[in-house]
């Protein structure tokens, strides 16, 4: 299966939130923030939608850095149901070939050390671990920041 990969829209926006709720529970972001990142990064919030299916299954967001070159991804999700099946891999190739078209050099984000599936997927396009913090986002709540250099 083949997912078909496009910008998110306005229409997307309750698909997505069911989504991100779906994946992160109360660590979800919410509805206005996913809004008003497609505004601010139109390019940048990636929907994947299975062949033929019109509700979105996965996405992706990315945004750009103040310092010159550089964006994160922020948020990578497929819909337990999906998950296997290539989406995460498509959303992410597709992602990094419109940052790199965009001019940026250098992606980071961010993941849970455990998380042996996410790491393998950004590894497989990439990217490589450059630090740890043991408390990124509070006490006990490590992450892997993992950055990847644009090809040349
Ligand atoms: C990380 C994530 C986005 C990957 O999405 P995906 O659509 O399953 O990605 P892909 O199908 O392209 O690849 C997933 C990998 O998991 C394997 N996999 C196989 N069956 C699977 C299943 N039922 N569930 C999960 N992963 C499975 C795939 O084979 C592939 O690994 P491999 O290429 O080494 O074999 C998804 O697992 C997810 O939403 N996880 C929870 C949220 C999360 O961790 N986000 C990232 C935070 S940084």
């Amino acid at each position: 299966m083949k997912p078909v990969v496009e910008r998110a829209g306005p229409a997307d926006l309750a698909a997505l939130c069911e989504l991100e709720h779906a994946v992160f529970g109360a660590e979800s972001y919410p509805g206005f923030f996913l809004r008003q990142a497609m505004a601010l990064w139109p390019d940048w919030v990636l929907v994947a939608r299975p062949a033929g299916g019109a509700e979105p299954v996965g996405y992706m967001l990315a945004a750009k850095s103040a310092r010159e070159g550089e964006g994160w991804i922020l948020s990578a999700a497929t819909h337990p149901a999906w998950r296997g099946r290539g989406i995460g891999q498509a959303l992410l190739q597709q992602l990094l070939a419109t940052l790199d078209a965009a001019g940026l050099t250098e992606i980071r984000l961010t993941v849970h050390p455990a998380n042996t599936v996410a790491v393998r997927l950004y590894e497989r396009a990439g990217f490589v671990r450059e630090a740890r913090d043991g408390a990124y986002f509070g006490p006990d709540q490590p992450r892997l920041i993992m950055v990847r250099r644009k090809p040349v």
